[in-house]
This record gives structure tokens, C-alpha cells and sequence, in this order.
């Protein structure tokens, strides 16, 4: 039988600092440390979340390896988010995991943060996903559909060209005074409110590409021009300008991400990212399994968010091909003008 093969995950992309211990493709511990600090500034202050990562960064590794009860010793190699992400925040992931590998003399591995999303699924005992498949990757950052041929095979089909949808969440909370991050208080208000009240416009992009800029902007006019006429406007209607405006934004995703579920003959499908922890995306998804017989994998809500079991999870599968990334200095040989 092969030996286990233990990785330490690190992930520090944005405001969430965290670490997980695998063993193959089991996850033994999965800590993240939240950082609160950002809510008074109604988003992530990069400077800020940089110093919180330095500060959290010890602790979360050792309480991940002392809650999957493997001592660093046994760890067989780093898996590290090297992007995409907030400078600041991936230096200190980036420069820990470094450093620990060449104290430790083990393997480094880079991961991408978004490829990482989407290999969530593989994190989880029982069923997942079979090749090929499409994944909607909706987070604070991106907003993707994704075909999914290998473990370590993706092509982008479509993508957002300005705001993600988790922006689009998270500034209209913005707009309607919510703490950051708005996200899951619209998704909580929604559940009150009705969803065909209010009308926004839908982006019009070319092939499975997104927008989500326009949307925003016309929900900061459309809220100026009516708290110019009622002043309570939003906590008299709170509920209904949610469901409204997030009823919106999923017929967004779900028109492109049926069209290309059509176009590439693909009926399975997967949810990633932070935003796949909203309830409307969920139970639209969960209707395409029961109304039109597509196969659909949502992830757990704690492998929706940022996490490190998704980071070690992508660099078992990494590790298993041998695609470590070289931090030994190279004064000479092929470096040349
Ligand atoms: O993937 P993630 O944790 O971080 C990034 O890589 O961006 O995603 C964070 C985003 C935020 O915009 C947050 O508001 C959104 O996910 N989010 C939600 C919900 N839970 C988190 N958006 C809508 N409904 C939710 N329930
Ligand atoms: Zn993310």
C-alpha cells in the first residue's frame, strides 16, 4: 500500500487567514480566523488585512495541526494560494510557506485561489462531481463558469469583465446601510421579501461573459430616487429591494450558465466561491436537478468561503503529479538577457 501523503495548506488571498492538514484526499483539520476588523470600513482594507495575517498566521497552522494531530515533521509538503489575491495578504502566505518548506527541507507547492475553489468539491467523502463538468466560481473577487475536464484541467468559457457578483452583493448592502460583508444579509432579508417588486437591468455581454457594474450602478439611482421621495423608503421595503435585486442577479448567472451548459452538452454542474452560500443560488440549482435532470454539486457553506482544505486538497492532486514549484535561487543557468 502507498504511504499517506500529509499536506499543510496555507491560504491568506483576502481577509481570511487559514490553514488545513490532508491526509490523500481526506481533510483532517480545516482553521480560519476571520478578520472583523474590516466591517467598520464597509470593505477589505488590503494594509489592514496584511497585518492581521502576519498576527493570525502562527496560531491558525499550529491549532491545524494540533486539531489533525500531525506534527509538522510528518508533513510531506506546503500547498500555498499564490493568487489571485491582494498583494499584501498573498505575500504573507506566500513568504511563510515558503520559508517553512526550505526550514522543513519538503516540497512547495502553488495553488490558484480560484482553481482551488472549484477542486472544494473533492474535499468531501462521498459523491462528487464526474468529468467534465461546468462550475460558476461566484466570489468577492470573480465571477467564472468554468469546464472542468481533469482534476488539474480547466478552461474559462466566460468570465465577468468589470464587478464580480459578490461586489454587486456586497456594495447594494453597501447602499442599503449593511455591515460589509452585505452578502449574506441580502440573501437573509430576501427570504422575507418579494422577489418580483422590483425591476434591474440585465447585462446584454457577448457569449457566456458576465457584467455586473450596470446592475450596481442602477441600484444606487434607483435607491437615491426613491429615498428622495420617502425618506424610509428602504427600511419600510428592506425585504423586497433584497429579493428584488438578487433575484436579479441570479437570472444573470443562470442565462449564461445554462447557454453554455447547452452549448457544450455538459449536464453537470457545480457551485464554488463565497457566493455559492447563498440560498437563491442554491435552490435554483437544486431545481435543475429536479425540473430538467442535470446532475449539481453544491459545496458544505464551510467550503464555500475562503478555507485552506480547498488549498491542500489542489495540491494533493499537484503533489501526485509532482508539480512543485522551484524556490531555490538560480544565479546562472538560464537566466540570460
Ligand atoms: O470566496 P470568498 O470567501 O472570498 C473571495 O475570494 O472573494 O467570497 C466572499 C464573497 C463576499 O462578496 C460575500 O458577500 C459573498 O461571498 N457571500 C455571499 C453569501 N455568503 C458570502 N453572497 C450572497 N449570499 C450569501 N449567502
Ligand atoms: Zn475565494
Amino acid at each position: 500500500m502507498q504511504d499517506p501523503v500529509y499536506i499543510l495548506g496555507i491560504e491568506s488571498s483576502c481577509d481570511d487567514t487559514s490553514a488545513a492538514v490532508s491526509c490523500n484526499q481526506t481533510i483532517l483539520s480545516n482553521v480560519v480566523a476571520n478578520q472583523d476588523i474590516h466591517k467598520q470600513y464597509g470593505g477589505v482594507v488590503p494594509e489592514l488585512a496584511s497585518r492581521d495575517h502576519q498576527k493570525n498566521i502562527v496560531p491558525v497552522i499550529n491549532e491545524a495541526l494540533a486539531k489533525a494531530s500531525i506534527p509538522l515533521t510528518q508533513i510531506n509538503a506546503i500547498a500555498f494560494t499564490r493568487g489571485p489575491g491582494l498583494m499584501g495578504s498573498l505575500l504573507v502566505g506566500t513568504s511563510f510557506a515558503k520559508s517553512l518548506s526550505l526550514a522543513l527541507n519538503i516540497p512547495l507547492i502553488e495553488v490558484n485561489h480560484m482553481q482551488a475553489h472549484i477542486l472544494a468539491h473533492f474535499c468531501l467523502p462521498g459523491a462528487v462531481p464526474s468529468f467534465p463538468f461546468l462550475c460558476l466560481t461566484v466570489s468577492g473577487g470573480h465571477t467564472q463558469i468554468v469546464k472542468v475536464t481533469d482534476y488539474l484541467s480547466f478552461e474559462l468559457l466566460g468570465q465577468t469583465q468589470d464587478d464580480a457578483v459578490g461586489e454587486a452583493f456586497d456594495k447594494a448592502a453597501k447602499i442599503l446601510g449593511l455591515p460589509y460583508p452585505g452578502g449574506p444579509l441580502i440573501d437573509k432579508y430576501a427570504k422575507q421579501g418579494d422577489a418580483k417588486k422590483y425591476k434591474f437591468p440585465i447585462s446584454n455581454m457577448p457569449g457566456f461573459d458576465y457584467s455586473f457594474s450596470g446592475i450596481k450602478t442602477s441600484f444606487l439611482y434607483f435607491i437615491q430616487e426613491q429615498t428622495k421621495h420617502n425618506k424610509n423608503f428602504i427600511e419600510e421595503n428592506l425585504a423586497d429591494i433584497c429579493a428584488s435585486y438578487q433575484a436579479c442577479l441570479a437570472d444573470i448567472l443562470f442565462k449564461k450558465l445554462l447557454a453554455a451548459a447547452e452549448q457544450q452538452h455538459i449536464k453537470t454542474i457545480a457551485l464554488a466561491g463565497g457566493v455559492s452560500a447563498n440560498s437563491l443560488l442554491r435552490q435554483r440549482l437544486m431545481n435543475l436537478q429536479e425540473e430538467k435532470n442535470y446532475t449539481v454539486f453544491i459545496p458544505p457553506f464551510e467550503y464555500c468561503t475562503d478555507n485552506a482544505a480547498m488549498i491542500a486538497i489542489t495540491g494533493y492532486f499537484k503533489y501526485l503529479k509532482q508539480e512543485f514549484c522551484n524556490i531555490k535561487a538560480t544565479p546562472n543557468a538560464g537566466y540570460t538577457l
